[in-house]
């Protein structure tokens, strides 16, 4: 099947390494063009240089910058001219209980995760015409809370609610908004995660296995191809089943 993906441009958040980035792979294989993402240029240059300059660029952007969005889409309308829609993603929220974790951290994440989100939807969603298409990155806390991250569990469930307001408040103009929500898979984030929680997140996984980066990149990919034409408001578990609930 052709995702009809070749010529498009995308902005893929957290783009250096991990889910960003597997989704970045499969878009480019497929003949989209995409910018990059993150906070540290090193790790952006390793990551263009991986995909191939002509198909991807870099651009440093922290989520909790208020300016990132806008620049994103200054680059991606500079180098390419056009743009197709966005992942949003970026770094998860640091680990903790809610009665423990500072008023701090939860500031800080909900800048980054949640308005982070929002932001990057706005500015975005302003430049994409009919068949535009967003995809956030949540992850399934947004259906069941992950025990010892309870910030994510606080902040995942509105952002999924917003995917829903966004694709009817967008639906009209033909662009699509659909939310990912991955379970375990293998990533730097993960690593991180089962260090300081409940190993494999207190659940276990129907298919035996956590996912590997590019399982989630092809479906991020489609989701955000032309070829899903019809999906919109969707928020979508990619977690082996591991969500015991719709
Ligand atoms: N992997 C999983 O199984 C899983 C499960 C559930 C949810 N998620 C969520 O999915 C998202 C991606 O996870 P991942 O596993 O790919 O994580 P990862 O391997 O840690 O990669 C995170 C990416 O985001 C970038 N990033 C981090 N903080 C950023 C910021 N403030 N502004 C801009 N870019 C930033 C990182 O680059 P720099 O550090 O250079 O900025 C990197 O490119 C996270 O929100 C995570 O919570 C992942």
């Amino acid at each position: 099947m052709d995702l009809g993906l070749a010529g498009r441009v995308y902005v893929v958040g957290g783009g250096s390494r991990g889910l960003g980035f597997a989704v970045a792979r499969v878009l480019t294989e497929e003949g989209a063009r995409v910018v990059l993402s993150g906070r540290d240029a090193a790790s952006l240059a390793t990551a263009v240089e991986a995909l191939g300059e002509p198909r991807a660029t870099g651009a440093v952007a922290d989520s909790a910058d208020p300016g990132s969005p806008e620049r994103l889409v200054a680059v991606a309308l500079d180098r390419w001219g056009r743009l197709d829609g966005a992942l949003v993603n970026s770094g998860g929220p640091p680990l903790g209980d809610a009665l423990d974790v500072p008023d701090d951290a939860w500031r800080d994440s909900f800048e980054s995760v949640f308005l982070g989100a929002v932001r990057t939807a706005r500015a975005i969603s302003a430049n994409l015409s009919e068949g535009g298409s967003m995809a956030f990155v949540l992850s399934t806390s947004a259906r069941v809370p992950i025990p010892g991250l309870d910030i994510s569990n606080g902040l995942r469930p509105g952002l999924a609610m917003l995917t829903k307001s966004l694709s009817a408040q967008l639906g009209e103009q033909g662009i699509r908004v659909n939310a990912l929500l991955p379970g375990r898979i293998r990533t730097e984030r993960t690593g991180l995660v089962d260090a300081g929680t409940t190993g494999s997140s207190g659940t276990t996984i129907p298919l035996g296995r956590v996912g590997e980066p590019a399982e989630f990149g092809r479906v991020a990919a489609f989701v955000l191809s032309p070829t899903a034409s019809y999906l919109s408001g969707a928020v979508i578990p990619v977690d082996g089943a591991a969500t015991r609930a719709y």
